[in-house]
């Protein structure tokens, strides 16, 4: 409401001289309420696939076609930012019937390929490519991105390439960076110093001239992070971490003796990093501790859920060793689910995490929108309602899924990617990246 109030009067004043034409829709959207449009004019679905919503909700297409959407999120303005790969930075006005009604591109640099920040000031966006972060001055009413300067540099290790970027509402002077490991099992990076598997801080008001060097310089967010794509803030601005763990996985049981565990096994992990201005030295675990998804496959021993097994145990490093040297996730979520995003609601009740969708998995899981319930605790801390050792059907619940699930693959199902509410609260947007690149509006009505 405050936001409302206080942006409506700032907006006004700005808006009679320098961009009249798409702003006086963004008023009218400030003093009456945004509606919920049933589709949107020129916004047809070009795949076939067919959607499903849990009890109460609703959700609407208002954009295909776009480049590879991976990050979202709204400026000080009310103008939608996408990060689109290949394309680079585009901005998006929402006109008062709730679609889109205009679009700039505001970086054009096809070796954009995920990460997307916004100062809490709003005056300064980060993008990432695979080997480097930027900054730019960003102007929400001329609609403008310039100055690049680059703030994170020699991020090279080859393997999965996204490097989600962060800056903590209460703390502009914070990035947060995240890069994953080079491979599937990537022993190296057992070692924090190789710069892999890792999230790290950059402190923006030292950035050396020509940016940080990822590897040596900044400071710890956790490590032995296999792939920590979705770095999300709670409500006392702590750092919670949504991990894509491994493929493929046997247990080295009797003798040379192996089981593929993989169907359910690791699973992705809800990670708790913590407060992101101090240094977070433990170990989570990669490339050795993996988390359980389903004891039952891992049958040579009795595990819960969420405890922590490894591929081959040995005489000196076995799953004990894992128990006592490993953090374990606060929550699991099924495997090969490929988490991208997350983003809590205003009263941090719910966190609302985006699963892109398997290819590991026979049958296919992800493709969908979850809801993990959340609470606060006496001590003031969030944390989620469900115990770590809940099953995948009790911890959260489906609230987008694509109908035929198990039948999914890359380019036949929605591809959720980057999440983020509208700053009235009223809805969240979801990007879904697949073989055409989509926006949905997700929200009760
Ligand atoms: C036992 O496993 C640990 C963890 O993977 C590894 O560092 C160590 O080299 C292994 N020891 C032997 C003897 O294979």
């Amino acid at each position: 409401m405050h936001w409302l109030a206080t942006t409506l009067s700032a907006t006004l004043v700005v808006f009679g001289s320098a961009y009249a034409e798409p702003e006086s829709k963004v008023v009218a959207r400030q003093t009456t309420p945004l509606p919920f449009p049933a589709s949107c004019s020129g916004v047809t679905a070009r795949t076939n696939y067919k959607l499903s919503v849990a009890d109460g909700w609703k959700y609407t297409l208002i954009a295909s076609g776009l480049s590879t959407p991976r990050s979202v999120l709204f400026d000080t303005e009310g103008h939608l930012l996408v990060l689109q790969a290949g394309l680079g930075l585009t901005a998006h006005s929402i006109g008062a019937d709730g679609c889109i009604s205009s679009s700039k591109t505001l970086i054009e640099n096809k070796q954009l390929n995920h990460g997307l920040a916004l100062s809490p000031d709003g005056k300064t966006v980060y993008v990432s490519a695979s080997p480097t972060a930027w900054s730019y001055t960003y102007d929400p009413v001329a609609l403008t991105a310039t100055n690049q300067k680059v703030v994170v540099k020699g991020m090279n290790p080859g393997g999965h390439s996204s490097r989600t970027l962060a800056v903590p509402p209460n703390n502009p002077n914070l990035l947060i960076v995240s890069l994953g490991s080079n491979d599937n099992i990537d022993m190296l990076s057992a070692q924090k110093e190789t710069g892999r598997a890792i999230v790290k801080v950059f402190d923006l008001s030292k950035t050396p001239s020509g940016g940080w060097t990822y590897n040596s310089q900044g400071w710890y967010l956790g490590y032995g992070l296999r792939n920590e794509i979705a770095i999300v803030f709670d409500g006392n601005n702590m750092v919670w971490g949504i991990e894509n763990s491994g493929d493929q996985l046997t247990r080295a049981v009797t003798g040379s003796r192996s089981i593929d565990v993989h169907i359910d096994n690791p699973a992705e992990e809800l990670n708790y990093l913590g407060d992101p201005s101090q240094s977070n030295e433990q170990w989570y675990g990669y490339p050795t501790c993996w988390t359980v998804g389903d004891p039952g496959a891992i049958a040579d021993r009795t595990f819960q859920i969420g405890q922590q097994f490894m591929v081959t145990p040995n005489a000196t490093f076995n799953d004990e060793t894992c128990a006592q040297k490993s953090v374990p996730p606060r929550l699991s979520m099924r495997a090969h689910s490929a988490p991208i995003d997350g983003k809590f609601d205003r009263d941090y009740r719910n966190l609302y995490v985006s699963l892109h969708g398997s290819w590991n998995r026979q049958p296919a899981t992800g493709y969908k929108v979850i809801q993990i319930p959340f609470t606060q605790l006496a001590s003031g801390a969030y944390d989620p309602v469900a115990p770590a050792d809940s099953p995948f059907t009790k911890g959260y619940s489906d609230i987008l899924w694509t109908q035929n699930e198990g039948g999914c693959a890359s380019n036949t199902c929605l591809r959720p990617t980057g999440i983020t509410w509208h700053p009235d609260g009223s809805r969240m947007y979801i990007a879904s990246d697949g073989s055409v690149g989509e926006l949905y509006i997700l929200y009760k009505a």
